[in-house]
């Protein structure tokens, strides 16, 4: 039997909902198999910050740093809370889970599934992924204020970019569409403007491009790039992007795959030096949150990412597969998150047994 360290950060609002269903689909589709989750719960998030005054407490970081991978829920107050002005929890938590776990694949599949409404009308054959990079960009925290308050404030948030940064995550999403069907490579920059960061990445994918002459690589700015997407979004199969862009296609990605609600990701360490960490793309939802209306899918298709990153590749595909079924017959009928579950693991299929000899 393997034993699997799993650490739990439902979060806030309807993050411990999804995951509740996240947490219930794996352990039905690892009932029969020979893996045990140890699970360690971590009450991190602006419910805990409001009682206790801690974002993500060194003792806690370093005990999550322990386990093979996390699932996260999605943290955030309800925006504007003046109680949260002073943490910011998207920083001082997600983002310094991401950077210090040096997450820099963030992985954000889209596929419209059987069944589904996609915001657009004809979608076509959607089946994409992004691969956002997760460390560096705007994201990095490299900026700052001057004459804060007055007329002449100035405000810098720098983009930062490394040649060993952007060539990693440009060598994953060159793996990652070499072991796909299509072997089509999308980057996506805004180098006509951004020029510096532009021409990194420029270089960069040039150089590794030639390592996979069997990918067609081609390059789109990020404008151009939202309109491909609601136009013909068949036309992309792996997209690699910085930090921000990455994270603005991935909410419209969202949308046009069916719904925020739909949307899984993970934020990977290939390395294996720190645990990946997988969550649903969307927030803490508060006009929503307690009332067991919130979608637990994309939770679920980011444990079955999970999955595949731990190696269990066959439970991975039998929990697409069920919500692969569930979305087929889910109609219009409005279900609660845990209805949703309970028909997730009802159509599981069964584990494939070996043969016996
Ligand atoms: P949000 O994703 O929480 O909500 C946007 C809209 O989508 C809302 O109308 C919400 O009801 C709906 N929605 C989201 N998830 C859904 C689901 N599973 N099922 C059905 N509907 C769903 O984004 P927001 O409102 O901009 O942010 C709310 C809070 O969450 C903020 O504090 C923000 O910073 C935080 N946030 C956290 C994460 C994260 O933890 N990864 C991601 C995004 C936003
Ligand atoms: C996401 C979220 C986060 C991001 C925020 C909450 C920090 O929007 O996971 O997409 O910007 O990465
Ligand atoms: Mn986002």
């Amino acid at each position: 039997t393997r034993t699997i360290k799993l650490a739990v950060i439902p979060g806030d609002g309807i993050g411990p909902e999804v995951i509740e269903q996240a947490n219930r689909v794996l352990d039905a589709v690892l009932a029969e198999s020979d893996v045990t989750l140890e699970r360690t719960e971590f009450k991190l998030g602006a419910e805990r910050f409001l009682a206790t005054g801690d974002t993500l407490p060194a003792v806690e970081q370093a005990a999550i740093a322990e386990h093979d991978a996390i699932l996260f829920g999605a943290v955030g107050g309800v925006p504007g809370d003046p109680r949260l002005k002073a943490a910011n929890i998207e920083r001082g938590l997600l983002l310094k889970l991401r950077f210090d776990f040096d997450h820099y694949a963030n992985v954000r599949p889209c596929t419209l599934f059987p069944g589904v409404t996609s915001t657009l009308a004809n979608p076509g054959n959607v089946d994409f992924l992004v691969v956002r990079e997760g460390t560096e960009g705007p994201y990095a925290g490299n900026g700052g204020s001057l004459r804060t308050g007055t007329p002449h404030e100035v405000a810098t948030e720098v983009s930062v970019n490394t040649a060993y940064g952007v060539e990693r995550v440009v060598r994953y999403a060159f793996e990652t569409a070499q072991a796909r069907p299509r072997k089509k490579l999308t980057w996506v920059h805004k180098t006509n403007v951004l020029v510096h960061a532009g021409s990194i990445w420029q270089r960069v994918v040039a150089a590794v491009a030639a390592e996979y002459p069997e990918i067609a690589v081609d390059y789109m700015h990020v404008d151009a790039a939202t309109i491909f997407m609601v136009q013909d979004p068949s036309r992309f199969d792996v997209i690699v992007t910085d930090n921000l862009f990455g994270d603005i296609l991935t909410d419209l990605a969202g949308a046009i795959g069916g719904g925020i609600g739909l949307a899984a990701s993970g934020n990977i360490n290939p390395d294996g030096t720190f645990p990946s960490m997988f969550e649903p793309v969307h927030g803490s939802a508060p006009d929503i949150a307690g009332q067991q209306k919130a979608d637990p899918t994309a939770a679920i298709l980011s444990a079955a990412i999970m999955l595949d990153h731990l190696g269990l590749t066959t439970e991975a595909s039998r929990v697409r597969d069920a919500v692969r079924a569930d979305l087929a017959e889910r109609g219009a009928a409005a279900r609660s998150t845990a209805q949703i579950g309970d028909s997730v693991i009802a159509q599981l299929p069964a584990p494939a047994h070996a043969a016996i000899a």
